[in-house]
């Protein structure tokens, strides 16, 4: 079954919100490095590659299913942050906006009984969990730093030795 003109169009704005993702990280890697955080900015960096991945994910799901991608424009991301507790503050409300957007998009595929999708969205869905739930765990480390310049060389020698990840299929 063809993909409907409906979760086409919602697909396709979807692949725009994770390359905006995908854009805020790298400019969040970018303010890292320009306050000499290198590990935070090399973890910024990762979660980038890691956005693009979402988006590819779903380019290839529309093309599996005969329908036409199309790429949409991505707005500007802020390139200056208050600090690192800043940027990851952000970066978790960035990624309870996509959960969000994820769930809607469930719910049409679910109004449209368009089950393939709704099974390519459940590992969105928890994927969504991760996500927040590494955020979130970033800001509360983050919180109890604060201003001790010995833990944040810590935390940065820490999120600097993230790993890309292994394909997921
Ligand atoms: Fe692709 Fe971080 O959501």
């Amino acid at each position: 079954m063809m993909l409907s003109k409906t979760i086409q169009d919602a697909l396709n704005e979807q692949i725009k919100h994770e390359l905006y993702s995908s854009h805020l990280y790298l400019s969040m890697s970018a303010y890292c490095e320009s306050i000499n955080l290198p590990g935070f900015a090399h973890w910024m960096r990762m979660q980038s590659e890691e956005e693009r991945g979402h988006a590819l994910k779903i380019f290839d799901y529309i093309n599996d299913r005969g329908g036409r991608v199309t790429l949409l424009s991505i707005d500007q991301p802020p390139s200056e942050f208050e600090s690192p507790l800043h940027v990851f503050e952000q970066a978790l409300e960035h990624e309870r906006k996509v959960t969000a957007l994820i769930n809607d998009l469930y719910g049409l595929a679910h109004k449209e009984n368009d089950y393939a999708t709704q099974a390519l969205l459940q590992w969105f869905v928890t994927e969504q969990v991760e996500e927040e739930n590494t955020a979130s765990q970033i800001v509360e480390e983050l919180k109890m730093v604060g201003s001790q310049g010995t833990a944040l060389f810590m935390l940065d020698r820490q999120l600097g030795s993230r790993m890309p990840e292994a394909e997921e299929e």
